[in-house]
């Protein structure tokens, strides 16, 4: 009878969480069980174990074999038990000293042939590693680079079996780390700015939007570059911290969306099709995986043609756009993924695009695209803009700036926002609640008359009182103002009072 014990991890929600996986060999009839909760994925193991460990020149312990999953109440869900359960087996069957398990983790899922393919998720297991003070990982080479972001854990990138086994014996070195693709040019494939023609009076509220982070509605007939200048937001946002880099690469491995190279270091754009259910906006399903505004976390969730939206799938994203994150409750679990994006939304006029005059729309039709627009998400905007068809003098003689030219002054006044909020866990303006923004706000005595004056003029809500001030606070900042005065007011104002669907939702 022997025993041995490998480390590994489990992805559960955005994290990933520690798992035993236990070897007991015993006399007796051959047999082969999994116990520990472990779903069909990780039963379905016991083939691909039994086929690589002979494919890779190993002995396949007769008798009795046991793997237990601990601890047992967690969900042990996917391939990446492959590799760890061989190497137990391996260990149990004295092929490989126990004690060159100690203080490592692996992960990965085997081929019959005994080769190691990639996993999802490299970057939380080696967070997790770190957590629990494991020094050394294992993992599939094409994610080597990704868990080596994790400085503090040895990473050791293995492409099958036989390697693994032979780098834990110490009879074989560890391979180097894979070469990353060569660092692409930040610039080189997103869109800029100066490709948009006679929409120059719509460039102050990208800057503004993009400075302090504020959702931004945009409101045009077909064929006006809606969806150009929503693209071009990403460009104009300041660079993702190291933190926050971290965090969208630990996402989208999660989501299986990251190919296991560095650092993604761009911010996010996720653009979802208006036929997207309310689970693939914000998360869910059976074993829930980050919807949507998980994907676009620290970075612009666009949604065009908002009035195509199923309501559902709207209200659904109501709650995490106001608390920066959603919460999936899955039978007794629990899972938080975090949702902090800027949203874009675009609509026609109408549903057949023409507005006015030209309209085709039944009133059943115009009805049910009012009611999608005022409905949910209008409130959680702070600017909202017309994007009007230019005139043929307007897109011949403006060209909007290039993006990097705006991009020093909305990079300098996020700094503002990120000094001014240090402490409070947020970072820029469009996150400041009411009580924030009245410690935070710093609006001159003149500049609070005036909004008083505006809210009577325009029977403003309270709720659009607070969004001025917010998007004011951002101009003051692009301004290098410490103070909000009442030109910033109206600045501000200008930014949203010109809508007639925001009146609707106001
Ligand atoms: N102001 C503009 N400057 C330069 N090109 C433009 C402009 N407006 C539209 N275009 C061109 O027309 C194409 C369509 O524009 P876009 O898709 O942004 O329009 P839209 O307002 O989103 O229309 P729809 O309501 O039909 O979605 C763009 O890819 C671009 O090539
Ligand atoms: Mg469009
Ligand atoms: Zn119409």
């Amino acid at each position: 009878m022997s025993l041995a014990r490998v480390n590994t991890f489990c992805l559960d929600g955005v994290a990933a969480r520690r798992v035993w996986v236990e070897a007991d060999l015993r006399n007796g009839l051959p047999a082969f069980a999994v116990v520990g909760l472990a779903d069909k994925a990780v039963r379905e193991a016991r083939e691909r174990v039994r086929a690589a460990i002979t494919n890779s020149g190993f002995a396949f312990p007769g008798g009795r074999i046991t793997i237990n999953l601990a601890p047992a109440y967690l969900r042990k869900i996917g391939p990446g038990f492959d590799l760890p359960l061989a190497v137990a087996i391996v260990a149990a069957s004295g092929q490989l000293e126990g004690g060159a398990l100690a203080g490592c983790a692996i992960a990965g899922e085997l081929s019959l042939n005994g080769e190691i393919r990639a996993i999802r998720g490299a970057l939380a297991i080696a967070e997790g590693a770190r957590r629990h003070g494991l020094v050394r990982l294992f993992v599939p080479r094409s994610r080597a680079r990704e868990a080596a972001l994790v400085e503090e854990v040895d990473v050791v990138g293995v492409e099958d079996l036989q390697e693994t086994v032979e780098v834990l014996r110490g009879a074989r070195e560890a391979a180097p780390m894979p070469d990353g693709d060569p660092e692409p040019d930040e610039d080189a494939d997103m869109p800029d700015l100066s490709d948009v023609r006679g929409h120059n009076g719509l460039i102050a509220a990208l800057e503004v939007a993009a400075a302090g982070g504020h959702n931004l509605f945009l409101h045009g007939p077909p064929g006006t570059g809606k969806t150009m200048l929503a693209r071009r937001l990403p460009g104009l946002l300041p660079p993702l911290t190291q933190h926050e880099a971290i965090e969208v690469t630990r996402l989208h491995s999660i989501a299986g969306l990251h190919g296991g190279g560095g650092l993604i270091e761009r911010r996010p754009f996720r653009a979802p099709h208006h036929t997207i259910s309310a689970s693939g906006l914000v998360g869910g399903g059976g074993q829930p995986t980050p919807g949507e505004a998980t994907l676009a976390h620290h970075g612009v969730l666009f949604l065009d043609e908002l009035s195509e939206f199923t309501r559902p799938a709207l209200e659904a994203l109501r709650q995490p756009l106001e608390d920066g994150h959603v919460t999936i409750v899955r039978a007794q679990r629990v899972m938080v993924f975090p949702t902090r994006v800027t949203l874009v939304a675009a609509s026609n006029p109408c549903p057949c695009g023409m507005g006015e005059a030209a309209c085709r729309c039944s009133a059943a039709d115009l009805a049910r695209h009012r009611r999608r627009l005022s409905g949910p998400l209008l409130d959680r905007i702070d600017i909202s803009v017309t994007v009007a068809r230019p005139s043929a003098d307007a897109l011949r003689s403006q060209a909007a700036p290039a993006s990097a030219e705006l991009r020093p002054r909305i990079l300098a006044a996020r700094e503002r926002q990120t000094a001014r909020l240090a402490g409070t866990g947020l970072s820029c303006n469009a996150q400041l609640t009411a009580r924030l923004l009245r410690e935070h706000g710093g609006a001159t005595p003149a500049a609070q008359r005036l909004l008083y004056a505006l809210h009577d003029r325009n029977r403003l809500s309270a709720r659009g009182h607070g969004r001025i001030l917010r998007v004011a606070r951002t101009v003051a900042d692009l301004d290098g103002a410490g103070a909000v005065e009442p030109d910033h007011i109206l600045r501000a104002a200008s930014l949203r009072l010109d809508d007639q669907a925001l009146a609707l939702a106001a």
